[in-house]
């Protein structure tokens, strides 16, 4: 191969560009020239083809740096349509017009789905990203317990799983962690503590929201902060139990420190968070699960709850909520990201030169070789209709009764989690936060220079 393109796709991870930088790298070595297509799927639908050379004379330009979040190409939510033969074949067409022989493509399950269709017109591999760690596989059976039904209202599939595997090993998990699920509990992990000192000083209550979807892996890590109480989408809420708990704690301790997966849903199954909002690929936007608690817990414990301890006026005043929210996605990414990243983006790079199509780079953790990279073809992920599910937390790594990781939840975490900081993650804060420089310096992005090196496929 001669030419390779690379385009990040969904929404963005810490991560990105230690992806795109391992992969570009990776090309320089095999004499390869990448060509960034810009703003994901959403660039190759533009007529123009919005696209970037990453490495003139295989070397890769500056504006590449792997410790920068996000990602110098952009990204979008856009994605192909699997029903539009026209478009994939426009696609593949622009992509040949372009000189480019193969597409990398950075993403989550959606890009898989995406980049489907477009496999069957032009060699495509993925290489993961995912702040919610839900892109991969309990099991390798796992796509095979899903049961599909039609919801009779919509007609629409309905979803669910039958003769779940009870327990699991470690080793048996499919794409381990994935590029950006480090840095967000990094993120999240600080919030918490940081809540948890005014939480204790006012002696109140907080509810921390955090990312992740229908998927608890976010909240899991968040243990990191000692939150109290972890409430994670894969278990409903039994909103009795919390407020009795939430209660015993409030009178041990003065205060409780509460993490809520965005996801998380009530008795009936619906999600808390879901107030009908969508985002432009169709996914739930979640929003509101912790004022959703919050307005619980309000009305089981009552004025009269804070007042008979003397702590607060009313039950209102007494409970807060936080959403982590962008800052989960956002920044530099930590050292375990950065290094995982680099690996898969240059492995990615190594599985299209060897012919694969369809298939994605893994990383893959047992306690013998510790964490290594693999293929895995994306088929693999799906069911026996063709749907890739975002993987849920595997009920073993939770548990229910002192809503806390399980012992085999601590054992996942851990790998990753106890060297994930680097020393120079930690000297950077240092040196640069209280830069003097950064009151008088404006913020240099990535764009505009990345701008300056855009080219496109036509001037239509
Ligand atoms: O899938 C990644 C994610 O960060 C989720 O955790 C979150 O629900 C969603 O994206 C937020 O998306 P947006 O940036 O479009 O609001």
């Amino acid at each position: 191969m001669q030419r390779v393109g690379i385009l990040t796709a969904g929404g963005d991870t810490p991560a990105l560009n230690a992806t795109i930088f391992g992969a570009v790298e990776r090309a320089n070595q095999l004499g390869i020239e990448v060509y960034g297509i810009v703003k994901g799927f959403g660039g190759l639908l533009d007529p123009r083809v919005p696209y970037v050379p990453l490495n003139p004379l295989f070397s890769s330009i500056p504006e590449l740096d792997p410790c920068q979040g996000g990602t110098i190409l952009g990204a979008s939510r856009t994605y192909i349509s699997a029903d539009s033969v026209d478009e994939m074949k426009t696609v593949a067409q622009r992509l040949e017009k372009l000189g480019i022989e193969g597409l990398i493509c950075i993403g989550g399950d959606g890009t898989i789905n995406g980049m489907q269709p477009i496999s069957e017109q032009f060699p495509c591999v993925l290489a993961p990203k995912t702040i919610d760690n839900d892109l991969g596989l309990n099991y390798i059976e796992e796509p095979n317990v899903w049961e599909r039904s039609e919801d009779p209202e919509t007609g629409k599939p309905v979803y669910s799983k039958s003769d779940d595997q009870a327990e699991i090993e470690l080793g048996e998990i499919v794409n381990y962690a994935t590029p950006g699920y480090a840095t967000a509990v990094y993120v999240v992990a600080q919030s918490i503590n940081r809540i948890r000192t005014t939480a204790e000083s006012h002696r109140r209550i907080g509810i921390v929201e955090v990312m992740g979807r229908e998927s608890g892996y976010i909240a899991l890590g968040s243990a990191y902060g000692q939150p109290d109480i972890i409430l994670i989408p894969e278990v409903a809420v039994d909103f009795e139990r919390l407020a009795t708990r939430v209660a015993e704690l409030y009178d041990l301790q003065k205060h409780v420190v509460i993490v809520v997966g965005e996801g998380v849903k009530g008795a009936e199954g619906v999600p808390l968070g879901d107030l009908g909002r969508r985002d432009p690929s169709g996914n739930v936007r979640f929003d509101g699960a912790a004022e959703a608690l919050k307005s619980m817990l309000i009305e089981r414990l009552g004025d009269g709850f804070f007042q008979s301890r003397r702590r607060h006026d009313t039950a209102e005043s007494a409970i807060f909520t936080r959403m982590v929210g962008h800052t989960q996605r956002g920044g530099r990414p930590i050292q375990f990201d950065r290094f995982h990243a680099a690996q898969l983006g240059g492995h990615a790079m190594e599985l299209l030169v060897r012919g694969e199509n369809n298939a994605l780079a893994v990383l893959q953790y047992n306690q013998d070789d510790g964490f290594h990279l693999m293929a895995l073809p994306a088929n693999k992920l799906r069911d026996r209709w063709g749907a890739i599910h975002p993987r849920n937390l595997h009920t073993s790594f939770y548990d229910c009764r002192r809503l806390q990781p399980s012992k085999l939840g601590r054992e996942f975490l851990m790998p990753i989690f106890t060297t994930a900081i680097g020393a120079d993650d930690v000297e950077h804060i240092r040196a640069d936060l209280f830069a003097p420089g950064n009151l008088s310096t404006r913020y240099q992005g990535f764009n505009i220079d990345v701008h300056k090196r855009m080219r496109y496929l036509t001037h239509e």
